[in-house]
């Protein structure tokens, strides 16, 4: 018996495909219940505000802006998502801000997950690339077993 899942999605086609499994181990009983998380990089936030403080705003003002939108956004999304799992099981939605491994990683064992349920890429999704970076990490570090789900083929980027 798993006692509770962790997705972590970055909404990408991969992590998509990731939710399938996600929904057939709940629909089959075999958890009680999903933490469904997303990450808004700060990172990735903070260079976008690096580039627009030429354009008049400052970057501090843009990076707050900029955060809550895609906080919200991330609301707005894992919502939905939630409300195909509550049929069959707990569902508790997170948005964090912040590194997207470290993230996944605390919040796997601050909700003493039993597996972590992830794509194997992201929105890169290059072609030649085995692993994206956080799956990569995500398998190297965490203290549970990890279901990688592997994208489809058809998804690649292939510039
Ligand atoms: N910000 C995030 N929040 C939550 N989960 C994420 C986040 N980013 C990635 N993930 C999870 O990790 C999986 C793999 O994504 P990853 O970012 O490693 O690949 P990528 O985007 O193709 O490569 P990279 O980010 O290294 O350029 C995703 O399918 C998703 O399940
Ligand atoms: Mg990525």
């Amino acid at each position: 018996m798993l006692d509770s899942i962790l997705y972590p999605t970055d909404f990408s086609d991969c992590s998509t495909k990731a939710f399938e499994y996600v929904k057939a181990l709940c629909r089959s009983k075999i958890s009680k219940k999903v933490v469904m998380l997303h990450v808004v990089n700060r990172k990735r936030v903070e260079s976008m505000a690096q580039g627009v403080a030429w354009f008049g705003e400052t970057a501090l003002e843009f990076e707050k802006e900029f955060k809550e939108r895609l906080t919200r956004e991330a609301e707005e999304k894992l919502e939905k998502l939630a409300e195909e799992l509550r049929q069959c099981t707990d569902v508790k939605t997170l948005v964090e801000y912040g590194n997207p491994v470290k993230l996944i990683l605390k919040t796997a064992e601050e909700e003493n997950v039993s597996v972590i349920v992830i794509g194997s890429h992201g929105r890169s999704n290059f072609e030649e690339v085995l692993l994206g970076s956080v799956s990569e990490e995500v398998v190297r570090k965490a203290k549970v077993p990890v279901l990688v789900v592997k994208r489809d083929m058809r998804d690649v980027k292939t510039d």
